[in-house]
């Protein structure tokens, strides 16, 4: 392979538009959930993490990387390191995110990054080029957290943020006798190597991604350079009351959880606002589950997010406190509230030099009024990769701000625009 002769040679690099877009909606055939009813989509994805579709867009990753010319390492926790040799020996300057998605989910959110960087690899190798690094493409395994209920848990693994027994042994929710340890078994990712930077050291990280929001599009710009991420914490609230008959038991007489946990939700959103930060509830169960009976037992998951982590504890005591007197003294005769903290994730603060090669990558690739300089509100692998290596992100925007959600979208043309300056941006680094 020749060395990269000249800079001008490297600044005129370009990502393939056509191939990016066609492998990102090729590759949807694992995992596509058409979904029709309420707002119809054609584009959906449900592809859970180690689920079967998620062991297909991972063969099918690892097969495309080695005929790259790439070495692939799978870790103790199914992450992917697809390595790309450079010049020299050393760190690789990585592109990372994820492959897997939400139940509903489309076919962006952290596809986008994977593949791009696939793409990445796949322009370089073509233009016969060597980096002076080695460069990598990892998918990180169930960054979602929505089948085994830890977000960005792999990548924080690696991190040592996180225990690997913690993580392996994350049930699925749905079925509790799958853990994430024997899903990797199953769907043969289960790797020999550490999972953690000691074992598997990154030079840089550098992660493209959906924006997820509204801001790039409201002020008609294309690329975000993100700058850092918010704190966020996951608790399960367990609330625990007494059955009773719903026609004989008069208010005064009753435990109801349901009553307390519903109380407990509106206080979260009320003392969100009130500390300029978000609470939401998405996972919600009550037993026994029968109209005439007030259950006994409400769990609740509680997601509350703030972009400094010290607002965010002091928001997290005072909803705790509120949560506690709402049992004790709102609910007729009383409930006992339990809450349990299942992530803890402190504000992400990226890197200087990873932020100027994006910045400069940006600049090149877009005129200056299409570039957003922008903090994250998603949490990404690249807040706990950002903890141990230089890490910075790239921003694309989403339509009607809309994630998490089957008509997710972001156009070829701004899929491409973001490939293209991941690459730079790694391309800068590799110099820097
Ligand atoms: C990660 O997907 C998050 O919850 O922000
Ligand atoms: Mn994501
Ligand atoms: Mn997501
Ligand atoms: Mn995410």
């Amino acid at each position: 392979t020749a060395p990269v002769s000249s800079t001008l040679e490297l600044s005129t690099l370009k990502i393939n538009a056509d191939r990016l877009n066609g492998t990102i909606h090729e590759t949807a055939t694992f995992g596509a959930a058409l979904r029709f009813g309420p707002g119809p989509t054609e584009t959906g994805m449900a592809r859970l993490a180690l689920d079967d579709n998620d062991a297909l867009v991972r063969q099918y990753f690892v097969k495309e990387a080695k005929e790259l010319g790439c070495k692939v390492t799978v870790d103790q926790l199914g992450n992917i390191f697809a390595v790309r040799p450079g010049r020299r020996a050393g760190a690789p300057t990585a592109m990372g995110s994820h492959l897997d998605t939400q139940p509903t989910g489309g076919r962006y959110d952290g596809i986008l990054g994977v593949l791009s960087g696939l793409e990445v690899l796949r322009t370089i190798h073509e233009a016969n080029l060597t980096t002076e690094f080695p460069i990598a493409v990892i998918d990180w395994t169930n960054e979602e957290g929505a089948r085994f209920p830890k977000s960005v848990v792999s990548s924080g693994v690696w991190a040592g943020e996180l225990e690997l027994e913690e993580a392996w042994s994350l049930a699925d929710i749905n079925d509790p006798s799958k853990t994430m340890k024997s899903e990797l078994a199953r769907i043969g990712f289960l790797g020999e190597t550490p999972c953690s930077y000691e074992a598997m050291p990154l030079g840089a990280h550098f992660e493209l991604h959906i924006e997820q929001g509204p801001i790039l599009e409201q002020s008609s710009k294309l690329v975000g350079v993100v700058l850092g991420a918010q704190a966020y914490r996951w608790y399960t609230v367990d609330v625990y009351g007494r059955d009773c008959h719903t026609g004989s038991t008069p208010f005064g007489a009753r435990s109801d959880a349901m009553l307390c946990a519903a109380q407990c939700i509106v206080a979260s959103n009320k003392l969100a606002k009130e500390f300029g930060a978000l609470a939401s509830t998405g996972i919600l169960t009550l037993e026994p589950g029968s109209t005439n009976v007030c259950p006994s037992h409400v769990r609740f998951s509680l997601d509350i997010r703030h972009p400094s982590t010290a607002e965010l504890h002091r928001l997290c005591d005072a909803l705790q406190e509120e949560m506690t007197r709402i049992g004790s003294k709102e609910c007729e005769i009383g409930c006992k509230v339990r809450t349990t903290l299942d992530r803890d994730s402190a504000a992400a603060v990226f890197h200087d030099d990873a932020i100027i090669a994006v910045r400069a990558s940006a600049a090149s690739a877009t005129s200056a009024d299409k570039i957003e300089e922008m903090y994250s509100g998603a949490a990404h692998d690249s807040c706990p990769v950002s903890m141990r290596v230089p890490t910075a992100m790239i921003f694309v925007p989403s339509k009607d701000g809309v994630s998490h959600n089957p008509v997710e979208y972001t156009s070829p043309e701004e899929c491409a625009l973001g490939a293209q300056v991941l690459l730079h941006a790694v391309l800068n680094y590799d110099k820097m």
